[in-house]
């Protein structure tokens, strides 16, 4: 059981199969010239599989495929095919450009659910965060999972002076579509130039939601990051995951593993643990999991005012959210 010190048990695994990815969002790539890991540096399929089963004996139970993308490696059909011979739930984070072109295999796979990013409803607003031209195509895939009956969420991010005036639009998806749209609280990572001042926060999101809606809060489980509520008359929900203003660390059940096979024991951390060396050096990993998980802190990486106004991007060593997922 992988127990911190704080009496938390993690059985839910993120594992980021690449730090690429095929768009650019400002807030989640740093700006200057980001070179992507080689493909050699990345856990490799066998290798993937081998951790994995490692993490299963030690009670992980669901697994979340995240990236950069993860559906832009080639590979993914064959993880993904061995991650679902495997005893544990599988989740997807993704972009949601190539899930037209990956269907079989995601069906085949029984994802239980898909977490789509997608932060505007406009094609012009996509190209400015994303700097790329896919908004139909991901629009369109949204409601080919729909279709395919797989459980859908949405993850937008809400960031000050550049989407918050489509909170309501989003909203609005929920009435006929059987969708969760999660609004998130702008978070800071390496090179993504966050400022207090840009986080739009849980209070001010419900407060415009309520402008319109009456929302009924729906009991969150245990581990949950997002805190849902229900619209009567709408087929989908809302969710809000309030990390800067309302952290829900004392639930924490995820630990990372990056694609470069480094385990992070929370988003926050500036300590990792170098799994993949070890295990190409046919070294005891094991151990090396245990002395992470003990090392775990209370909450944020230990690195995060709880008073999100007070913190200050200068001191925080992490890495960029493209390397690590989410
Ligand atoms: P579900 O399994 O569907 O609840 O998804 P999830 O919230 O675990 O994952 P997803 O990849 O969809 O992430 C949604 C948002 O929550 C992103 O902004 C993530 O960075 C954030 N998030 C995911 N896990 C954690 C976490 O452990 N701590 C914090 N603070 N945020 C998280
Ligand atoms: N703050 C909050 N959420 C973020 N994501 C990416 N960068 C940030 C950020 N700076 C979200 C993406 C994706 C999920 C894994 O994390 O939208 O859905
Ligand atoms: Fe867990 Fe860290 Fe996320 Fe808090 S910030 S919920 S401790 S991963």
């Amino acid at each position: 059981m992988l127990k911190d010190t704080f009496g938390r048990v993690h059985n839910y695994l993120r594992i980021s199969l690449t730090d690429n990815c095929n768009l650019r969002c400002f807030y989640c790539m740093p700006e200057e010239e980001y070179s992507f890991t080689p493909h050699n540096r990345l856990m490799q399929v066998d290798e993937i599989e081998q951790l994995t089963e490692l993490f299963v004996t030690q009670g992980i139970s669901k697994i979340r495929l995240t990236g950069g993308e993860p559906l832009v490696r080639k590979d993914a059909p064959a993880i993904i095919e061995r991650l679902a011979q495997l005893p544990v739930e599988l989740h997807m984070t993704s972009n949601g450009i190539r899930i037209d072109d990956m269907l079989p295999q995601l069906v085949a796979a029984q994802f239980k659910s898909i977490n789509i990013s997608l932060d505007t409803l406009r094609s012009e607003r996509f190209f400015k965060i994303t700097r790329r031209d896919y908004f139909e195509r991901v629009r369109a895939n949204i409601d080919l999972l729909l279709q395919h009956g797989i459980r859908t969420k949405i993850n937008m991010v809400v960031m000050k002076g550049i989407n918050e005036d489509e909170i309501l639009d989003f909203v609005a998806l929920t009435k006929a579509n059987p969708l969760e749209i999660r609004f998130i609280e702008f978070m800071p990572f390496s090179g993504n130039k966050w400022t207090s001042n840009q986080v739009y926060t849980q209070v001010d999101i419900l407060n415009k939601i309520h402008t319109v809606y009456t929302t009924e809060s729906i009991t969150a489980g245990p581990h949950d990051t997002a805190k849902a509520f229900s619209i009567a008359g709408h087929a989908g929900r809302i969710a809000i995951i309030s990390t800067m203003t309302a952290p829900f660390c004392a639930g924490c059940n995820r630990i990372r593993l990056t694609a470069d096979g480094k385990l992070k024991n929370c988003l926050f951390s500036a300590d990792e643990t170098d799994l993949l060396t070890v295990l190409r050096a046919g070294g005891k990993v094991l151990p090396l999991i245990q002395e992470n998980i003990r090392s775990k802190s209370k909450e944020l990486g230990g690195q995060l005012a709880t008073n999100f106004e007070h913190i200050d991007t200068d001191f925080l060593k992490n890495r960029s959210m493209i390397t690590i997922g989410g």
